[in-house]
């Protein structure tokens, strides 16, 4: 016993750090990454007048869910957009809704069982790692939460590994192109940018909604020609 103890808190020490994400990145192709929106302003993201300054109604109609889709919201918050995703895909669809605090995952979890909701999976991600199923998405939708990954190499690789052989990104970001869009620098992207990062990263451009008050939206699926670096 003796001898088998110190073998024993090697290898938990191991597997421990083996839990440990990468060191994140301040700064990505030239971009400045942004700090993570913290859970305590969560409320922010459910306020009334979200629908008049960026018409998520209108962004979720450009999505063309169908029954029995299966969808990821990546950086879900506390599920602003998983509720009415979740009604859309309906019973035989499922939605996983990922985000790496825990507590936007409990106020998530409050409005599933408040609404009755049994179609989503919450999932508490790492930095570097949502912990998504191997080639089971139709869609990752990731709305104001890109521009926050600290770890956007190892996000992008897992994300193209999670979707379908003809699965999409759906990209929202803030227009950096347009002052008068009243967000943070940090908090936005220009088109060229988004194009540059993904294009990086195995994704190319398959459809974009210009249509938006605030935001862009982009649909890139993977291009089989890009060979990983
Ligand atoms: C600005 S909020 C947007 C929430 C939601 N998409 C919405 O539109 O209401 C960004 C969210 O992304 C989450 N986030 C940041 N980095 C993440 C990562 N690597 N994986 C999953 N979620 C992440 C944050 O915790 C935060 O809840």
């Amino acid at each position: 016993m003796t001898r088998l103890l110190p073998c024993l808190l090697l290898l938990s020490c191991l597997a421990a750090r083996a839990e440990e994400a990468p060191p994140g990145l301040t700064e990505y192709l030239g971009r400045q990454i942004a700090m993570t929106m913290h859970w305590k302003g969560a409320e922010w993201l459910m306020r009334r007048v979200r629908e008049q300054e960026e018409s998520p109604t209108l962004m979720r109609r450009q999505l063309d869910v169908k029954p029995g889709m299966t969808i990821c919201d990546m950086g879900c918050g506390n599920g602003f957009h998983t509720l009415p995703l979740a009604a859309a895909v309906g019973e035989k669809g499922k939605i996983y809704a990922v985000d790496v605090q825990p507590e936007m995952i409990e106020m998530l979890r409050a409005n599933l069982e408040r609404k009755g909701v049994k179609n989503v999976e919450p999932i508490n991600g790492r930095f570097h790692d949502p912990r998504l199923p191997a080639n089971s998405c139709d869609m990752i939708l990731l709305v104001d939460v890109y521009h926050e990954f600290s770890h956007p190499v190892q996000m992008l690789a897992a994300m193209r590994a999670a979707l379908k052989k003809d699965g999409v990104l759906a990209l929202v970001e803030f227009r950096a192109e347009d002052d008068t869009v009243p967000i943070k620098p940090e908090h936005k992207m220009s088109k060229e940018q988004i194009h540059k990062e993904m294009n990086a990263n195995g994704f190319k451009l398959a459809r974009e909604f210009d249509g938006l008050p605030w935001q862009h939206l982009m649909f890139f699926g993977k291009d089989d020609t890009w060979k990983a670096p």
